[in-house]
């Protein structure tokens, strides 16, 4: 991959004085892609109940945008999980800490990520709403470093392989910052 300039904080206001030290995935690529992924999921649920159930708070703004394009009837719903803290290395436990209070048995239940890094967040929530009785568990995330070990459930839709840096924005937080960055950047 080759290395773009550094964006400062003189560039884009909105990174808090500090410089980030690429942008992995701009705002084109991210929306042209989204819209894929839409066309996929629509087509790839032709019947059922299809429950959308976005895991916050890195999901919220590719959950956002990723419904509006899907073209079929759906429910939306979240829940929380945490693992990392204010450090930029998964601490490995993973907490609930909302549970989703739609029914999930009978739906097919699409379980959004902002990103799959370790698969510990993911194969804890495969495991934790798999006893609910769905009829089906899909994954989609926006972004999947490819490094996770033994997935309990890899995810069937992604939007893109990430290099295995610090990535911040479009929903990815560092220490809560960086959320509302319309682009995905690799952070120093
Ligand atoms: C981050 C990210 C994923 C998860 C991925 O969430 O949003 O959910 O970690 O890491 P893993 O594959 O190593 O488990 P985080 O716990 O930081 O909470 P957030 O969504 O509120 O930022």
């Amino acid at each position: 991959m080759t290395a773009a300039p550094v964006l400062g904080a003189s560039a884009d206001p909105r990174l808090l004085g500090r410089d980030v030290h690429r942008i992995a995935f701009d705002e084109r690529a991210i929306s042209a892609r989204v819209k894929e992924l839409g066309a996929e999921i629509t087509a790839a649920y032709p019947d059922g109940d299809l429950l959308v159930l976005g895991l916050l708070k890195g999901s919220f703004v590719f959950l956002a945008d990723l419904v509006r394009e899907i073209r079929r009837p759906l429910h939306v719903d979240f829940l929380v999980a945490s693992s990392y803290g204010a450090g930029t290395v998964s601490s490995g436990s993973v907490e609930l800490v909302y549970d989703p209070e739609t029914v999930l048995e009978g739906k097919h239940i699409l379980l959004v990520e902002d990103i799959v890094d370790s698969g510990r967040t993911l194969n804890r929530l495969i495991a934790v709403l798999g006893e609910r009785a769905p009829k089906s568990i899909e994954i989609c995330a926006l972004l999947h470093k490819r490094i996770a070990g033994a997935l309990a459930r890899e995810a069937r839709f992604v939007g893109f392989d990430a290099p295995n840096e610090f990535l911040v924005g479009y929903g990815l937080d560092h220490a809560e910052n960086f959320r509302h960055l319309p682009y995905v950047a690799s952070l120093r």
